[in-house]
């Protein structure tokens, strides 16, 4: 199987979130941030044990470590030869170069993130609307081989190359969100509902009634940043909400290291195969995610996002 855009992946859970159902049959499909190549190969495999679809997400640290959005993308690629039964998509995350978009898109990545969440309004819908329109026409897979995610409202938090103070976060205006919506021509929306990236100091604070009024204002996916920490009722409440991606980044990354310092921890210092070492670390992920698919309702879900798109 081919990698699949983002909007592709996600039309099923769209369509059941933006429809009259019985909120448990909604479900969210889970993104998850890698830093390193076997951790790819760790998440396909999470989402393989539980019949899920998943989403890579590849952080602007992430491609500096690994070396090029090339080499990430041939990766993917591969990944998707060898795992053709994991509906996946690889998604660049909170990217604000123009250029590096164009180029991430041209080198196949399935769908990019254009963060502009910090300029003002006009400014966010221009650069996400130059990046919707580029995305939609230059993927090397075709028109509409790579779709869109934008960010309207900004949260708090620190990760890789975000920074925003706790007093320069702002929720997503709902009297904005159409507008935004119709004149970018983006897939997705990322909102800003009460979650931070990173860590939280206290649990967060959803605006659950601000989510009610943002998924009445549009039918395109919306996504849920900030993900680490979440209270699992939180996120089940969010997912019956309507809610279609849930990002993950920073709590991925510790169960990768905890695996990793147990693993030196319990093995004889003469043990120098790296397997035996960070094998431990990419094991802990695939379970992470499987449980992930279980909390997000997305296990079991591959063969009707397979439906949706070859029906
Ligand atoms: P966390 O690191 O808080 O899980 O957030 C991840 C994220 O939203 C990446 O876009």
């Amino acid at each position: 199987m081919p990698l699949l855009t983002m909007k592709q992946i996600m039309a099923d859970s769209v369509k059941l979130a933006t429809t009259d159902v019985d909120p448990k049959e909604r479900y969210a499909v889970g993104a998850f941030n890698f830093s390193t190549i076997p951790e790819m190969v760790g998440i396909v495999e999470g989402a393989r044990e539980k019949n899920a679809p998943v989403i890579l997400m590849a952080s602007l640290g992430a491609i500096k470590y690994i070396g090029s959005l090339e080499l990430i993308a041939e990766t993917a690629k591969g990944i998707a030869k060898t795992y053709p039964e994991v509906p996946f998509c690889l998604h660049l995350d909170h990217a604000t170069d123009m250029e590096q978009i164009k180029q991430a898109v041209v080198a196949g990545f399935t769908n990019v993130m254009i963060d502009a969440s910090k300029e003002d309004f006009e400014i966010n819908i221009a650069r996400s609307k130059e990046i919707a329109d580029f995305a939609h026409n230059h993927s090397p897979y075709g028109i509409n081989g790579c779709s869109v995610e934008a960010e309207l409202g900004m949260l708090a938090g620190h990760e890789d190359n975000i920074h925003v103070e706790e007093s320069g976060k702002a929720y997503t205006d709902p009297s904005l969100v159409k507008e935004f919506v119709e004149r970018t021509g983006i897939d997705a929306l990322a909102v800003a509902i009460g979650t931070a990236h990173g860590f939280y100091k206290a649990a967060p604070e959803i605006k659950f009634d601000l989510l009610e009024e943002i998924r009445k204002q549009t039918d395109v996916a919306l996504v849920l940043h900030g993900g680490t920490g979440v209270p699992e009722d939180d996120f089940r409440k969010c997912v019956a909400m309507g809610m279609s991606k849930i990002n993950v980044g920073t709590g991925l990354k510790k169960v990768y290291t905890d695996a990793v310092r147990e693993a030196i921890k319990t093995l004889p210092e003469t043990e120098y195969d790296p397997r035996k070492i960070v094998g431990p670390g990419r094991k802990a992920i695939t379970a992470e995610i499987a449980s992930k698919s279980d909390l997000f309702n997305c296990s079991g879900k591959a063969p009707a996002v397979l439906r949706s798109i070859y029906k």
